[in-house]
């Protein structure tokens, strides 16, 4: 049966439980940097999954990869072995950084963060975390402690641990000092805060919060959920400021669009059998993507090349934003990018929409841009072009 766009909305909309604001076209297909949706309709994807899709959409490389390992094997619990599980595993290891040499894989960026806490907690026998000011680590009931944003947590008070997580501001190393208690067990951070507006971090506070854990018996946990595979112009973003936590958290773009998530520690974790667990963690298909994506992002020199798109994209947006008054700062590094307004950006992601361009609007005055590494100059400069246009547009 042939449904109309109109027919496939109002369908979403009656059978979807109504959690999220969502945009009025319906995407049908997508390749490299681009979406179309079913009437054919052509946009440049910022959105690019919310992060996942670093190598781009429908990537042959990917398509490939599932194709073979979906005839050969799709399921494997992780009580037993698997040649392409252990090979992801040694693929993880060999690019993070040195310390870094145990995982555990499970199926998104919330349940990395869960499992960070218990091994948080069953490593340190203590159970307070500090946390930032506009951190966002989930939404599960665990993660979800972790995260700040009240609009997430409010209606689920009861359900929380109660004085047992300290917030405090981005960047800030004295007051990460001040609420230190014999009872802290973990400080976690994003080193860009991707949900709470493309904040970047200090590499100043980085390494000191590094040393403040070191001294104090406190496993530093660092969410590269958002800024993992190459999307701020390193493998990782701790690289740019030579850090290494004890406990890594992935996810996202990992496995080239399918969903997966990864806890990368170092030797100071301490957990045994039965404390933690997952039914599709560490499934073979997805394992074989993200080998492939793995592949893909060295190969192609994914870190490199997003570090010089990046720089071009964010120059190009300053110096044509620059005279724009309702346009307050550009921020981000590499292809994570963040314009901030002086006003609500909700009818300029919107207006971008209707010219073929896909934002997302992060908080109430930031765009967020998160495209795919793969995308082309001529595509950045039709980017800013659109971008300029809409904003012009007061
Ligand atoms: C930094 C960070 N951590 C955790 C999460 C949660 O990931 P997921 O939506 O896969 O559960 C997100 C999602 O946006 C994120 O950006």
């Amino acid at each position: 049966m042939n449904y109309s766009h109109d027919e496939l909305i109002s369908r979403e909309d009656r059978l979807s439980l109504n959690l999220v604001n969502r945009r009025k076209i319906v995407i049908d297909r997508g390749e490299g940097s681009k979406l179309w949706d079913i009437d054919g309709k052509e946009y440049i994807d910022c959105i690019g999954g919310w992060g996942v899709a670093n190598i781009g959409h429908s990537n042959e490389k990917i398509i490939d990869a599932i194709n073979i390992q979906t005839k050969k094997l799709i399921t494997c619990p992780s009580n037993l072995y698997n040649k392409v599980r252990s090979e992801l595993m040694e693929k993880l290891v060999c690019i993070t950084p040195e310390p870094l040499t145990r995982v555990f894989l499970c199926n998104s960026g919330t349940e990395s963060v869960e499992a960070a806490i218990k091994f948080t907690t069953l490593t340190t026998g203590k159970s307070e975390f500090i946390a930032a000011i506009k951190g966002f680590h989930g939404r599960t009931l665990g993660s979800l402690n972790l995260t700040h944003n009240k609009k997430y947590k409010d209606d689920f008070r009861e359900l929380l641990l109660h004085n047992k997580v300290n917030f405090v501001p981005f960047n800030s190393i004295e007051r990460i000092k001040s609420v230190i208690t014999d009872d802290t067990a973990g400080i976690i951070l994003e080193i860009i805060q991707g949900e709470g507006g493309v904040n970047v971090g200090s590499t100043d506070f980085f390494k000191e919060v590094r040393e403040i854990c070191d001294d104090n018996d406190i496993i530093l946990i660092i969410d590269e959920v958002q800024t993992g595979f190459c999307r701020t112009g390193k493998m990782f973003a701790i690289e740019h400021h030579d850090i290494v936590p004890d406990i890594l958290c992935l996810a996202k773009s990992i496995a080239g669009g399918l969903p997966m998530g990864a806890v990368i520690v170092n030797d100071r974790i301490d957990v045994s059998i039965g404390k933690h667990g997952t039914t599709f963690g560490g499934n073979p298909l997805v394992c074989a993507a993200a080998i492939a994506t793995i592949d893909f992002l060295e190969k192609q020199n994914l870190a490199v090349i997003t570090q010089e798109k990046g720089n071009y994209f964010i120059n190009q947006l300053r110096i044509e934003l620059k005279y724009i008054s309702i346009v307050r700062k550009i921020k981000g590094m590499g292809l994570m990018i963040g314009i901030e307004l002086n006003r609500p950006v909700k009818p300029y992601v919107d207006m971008m929409m209707n010219n073929g361009l896909l934002t997302i609007p992060t908080g109430l005055t930031v765009i967020r841009l998160l495209p795919p590494l793969v995308i082309s100059y001529l595509e950045i400069d039709k980017i800013v072009k659109i971008i300029k246009l809409v904003l012009n547009n007061k």
